[in-house]
């Protein structure tokens, strides 16, 4: 499946995730592996996504969020739970809306352009797999059809990896 000259239009941002939910199925579809299916995923909703400057993963191991499959710019490596954006996801285990970064307590700046944030939660059963994380250079860029559409994302690709149990990396 080609996604290289695929453009998705946002101005009816519920049907295009409808729509990129259906290429995502699509493009994880027999595939099991973390890592190839957070590389994809990374790069799908980077490339179809107006107005980011990062889009992508941070894994659940031993206590604290590791960096995992992203685009943009190198981003921090090692996040402790409850802290920044993405700790505060994680541990809190529901999805967190950041209008203004800059006005968040402890937000980690990975990049300076960033000026709004969503990050996901990614929960098999109660299992807390990691985060997805995105991250946009426009304030308030994220907003209920975002929440929701990367709430559905986040599930597809948790369900692409399969039952508990299976190899995480
Ligand atoms: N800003 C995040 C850190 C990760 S970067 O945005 C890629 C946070 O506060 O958790």
């Amino acid at each position: 499946m080609s996604h290289a000259t695929k453009s998705f239009d946002f101005t009816d941002a519920d049907a295009a995730y409808r729509e990129l939910a259906r290429d995502l199925s699509a493009l994880l579809a027999g595939e099991r592996d973390l890592i190839a299916n957070a590389a994809n995923t990374a790069a799908l909703l980077y490339d179809a996504l107006p107005g980011l400057n990062w889009a992508g993963f941070y894994l659940y191991k031993s206590g604290e969020l590791v960096l995992g499959p992203f685009q943009g710019k190198p981003a921090c490596v090692r996040i402790a739970l409850g802290r920044g954006v993405c700790g505060t996801a994680a541990e809190r285990r529901s999805t967190v809306v950041v209008d203004d970064v800059h006005a968040f307590p402890g937000h980690i700046a990975c990049d300076s352009a960033s000026n709004s944030e969503i990050v996901v939660p990614l929960l098999r059963g109660d299992e807390l797999l990691g985060v997805l994380d995105l991250d946009s250079p426009s304030h308030a860029r994220f907003g209920a059809s975002d929440r929701q559409g990367l709430e559905a994302i986040a599930k597809i690709f948790v369900d692409s990896l399969g039952g508990a149990g299976h190899q995480k990396s």
